[in-house]
């Protein structure tokens, strides 16, 4: 709990009993004691991570039959819902699909927690410290709960899908309305309904996936970039993630849905699309047919539509089919993540990424020689337990060898229930904290040498708006995934314009317009 957090915590403690918020905080808690016990005894069943582990043989479901029940038809008319998204691309994309069935309920969207009828947050469990930020903003909730008792407050996401959240919640947050996990997020009007409706905290968290549900809509954020799932879940197990646990087994869409998905996108006029999952190398491997992600982006490659990416790539599976067609070019662009975790073989092991710091190499080599200018990123993990000096020396050598130009770098979180949270770890914070920074200064380095040779070069750039930073300017991304800023007329967003660069800096490059070409666009 942050410093402000404390003061709004010890004012509502400090509030007059008989005040408004002291009589909610009471039916509060009695709705979440009495009969909350009594729900708690006979119907509640928490998520459960050796089930989530459990991975069973039959074929997933392809439903096609999702629609908003009649109750609950127009049902959001005159109210707002907000979403708050934390973790990865995957939940970003999530939020998009809830925000679609919020709206076909007749929802508006809201960024002003005050104006809500429903807040969601959607929720990452990857690392501690993600966790730490969820349950800080829960507190920061409360007070408007108070304020607002018919406000609906919900978790949903992947730290729904952990016990031990749901049991803190429980305990500590009783507060919350709802709780649903990431198998089942075509069940929100239902669970909506019971959350408004019902007297007690609504549970819903499927410790098993379910069937694939085709139809569900979808808000998407701009209509310049757009997600598209490939697959959901992920079977890899490396023994510090929790992924697994809480997406569930892989599951790839049928070729024919992505397909008529990125088709369509592509007639709406967007002009990218990254195709998504965690593992998106394994990609048909459970599918009946002989056919994988090589084969989806040979069949991609005819749509007109200028970009298509994928994330995030798993080394193992990354085959040769798939190099042969993002070599040919067009559409298929040539920067590639492709996460390593560490360069030392014996840390890999432990890690279960089921590859070798040569194999990984003899990868890289690979793509080099059939895409001679693909950019490559990473993902990498410091301090995994008793990683010693030189397997961290490893992990630098390999850093600088490849030559990535821009890398995620993170030091290992202990997640509860896998295999590497059992293990003891002798090494301390503080040289964690040592071994990550020495990596970032070799990573920002390597980003900035990157950058520095694009000085002069004309880049295309797809144009995506006003920067963050600064709103007289325009900011968008290279084919390689390069940030430029530069001047020019709104009526440049959205499209796909050259650009000199005049300057680089470590994560970003300043450039001009390139004017005659504007002029014929
Ligand atoms: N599916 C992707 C990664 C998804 S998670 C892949 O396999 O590459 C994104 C990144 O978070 C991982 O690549 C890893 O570097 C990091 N990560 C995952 N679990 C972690 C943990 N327990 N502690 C620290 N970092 C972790
Ligand atoms: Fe986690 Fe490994 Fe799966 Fe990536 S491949 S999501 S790191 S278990
Ligand atoms: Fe986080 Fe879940 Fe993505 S744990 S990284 S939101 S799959």
């Amino acid at each position: 709990m942050n410093e402000e957090q404390r003061k709004e915590m010890s004012q509502i403690q400090s509030k007059d009993p008989n005040s408004a918020d002291q009589n909610n905080l009471n039916r509060i808690k009695q709705k979440t004691s009495d009969d909350f016990m009594k729900y708690f005894e006979t119907t509640y069943q928490p998520p459960n991570m050796r089930d989530a582990q459990r991975r069973k043989k039959k074929d997933t479901d392809v439903l096609y039959d999702f629609s908003i029940p009649e109750d609950m038809d127009q049902s959001g008319s005159g109210k707002k819902y907000m979403i708050r998204t934390y973790g990865c691309q995957m939940n970003e994309h999530d939020t998009e699909v809830m925000a679609g069935i919020f709206e076909a309920m007749g929802y508006e969207s809201t960024s002003n927690t005050k104006e809500a009828d429903v807040i969601l947050l959607n929720t990452c469990a990857i690392r501690e410290n993600a966790e730490n930020r969820v349950f800080g903003e829960i507190g920061h909730l409360k007070p408007l709960k108070l304020e607002n008792p018919n406000l609906v407050l919900g978790i949903c996401g992947c730290m729904s899908q952990e016990e031990s959240v749901v049991n803190r919640i429980l305990k500590k947050h009783p507060f919350i309305d709802l709780i649903f996990g990431t198998h089942n997020i075509h069940r929100l009007p239902q669970l909506l309904k019971e959350a408004m409706f019902g007297k007690e905290m609504v549970i819903d968290v499927w410790s098993k996936e379910g069937d694939i549900i085709e139809n569900l809509p979808r808000s998407r954020k701009g209509n310049i970039k757009a997600w598209v799932n490939i697959m959901y879940g992920c079977d890899k197990f490396c023994t510090y993630c929790i992924v697994p646990y809480t997406r569930g087994k892989e599951r790839s869409r049928m070729p024919k849905d992505i397909i008529q998905e990125v088709r369509h996108l592509a007639a709406q006029g967007y002009k990218e699309v990254t195709l998504l999952g965690q593992n998106v190398n394994a990609y048909g491997k459970d599918l009946d047919i002989e056919y994988g992600l090589g084969d989806l982006m040979d069949e991609l490659r005819s749509i007109d539509l200028p970009r298509i990416r994928f994330t995030t790539s798993h080394p193992r599976d990354f085959d040769d089919r798939l190099i042969e067609v993002l070599a040919k070019g067009g559409n298929m662009l040539d920067h590639i993540h492709l996460p390593v975790q560490s360069g030392n073989t014996d840390v890999l092991k432990i890690m279960g990424r089921k590859y070798s710091r040569e194999e990984y190499l003899e990868l890289v080599g690979k793509i080099r020689t059939a895409m001679p200018e693909a950019t490559l990123t990473t993902d990498i993990i410091v301090g995994f337990p008793n990683e010693t000096a030189e397997q961290f020396e490893d992990t630098i050598s390999l850093v600088e060898e490849v030559g990535f130009e821009h890398a995620y770098t993170f030091i290992y979180s202990p997640r509860d229930n896998t295999p590497a949270a059992k293990m003891k770890d002798n090494i301390p914070m503080d040289e964690k904290k040592a071994r990550l920074q020495r990596l970032n200064k070799i990573v920002n380095q390597q980003s900035a040498d990157a950058m520095s040779q694009y000085e002069g070069e004309i880049v295309d750039v797809l144009v995506e708006g006003e920067s963050k930073n600064n709103p007289d300017v325009l900011a968008g991304y290279t084919k390689r995934n390069k940030l430029v800023n530069f001047r020019a007329p709104d009526s440049v967003i959205g499209q796909i314009i050259p650009v000199k660069i005049i300057k680089a800096k470590t994560w970003s490059l300043d450039g001009e317009l390139v004017q005659e070409k504007v002029e014929v666009n």
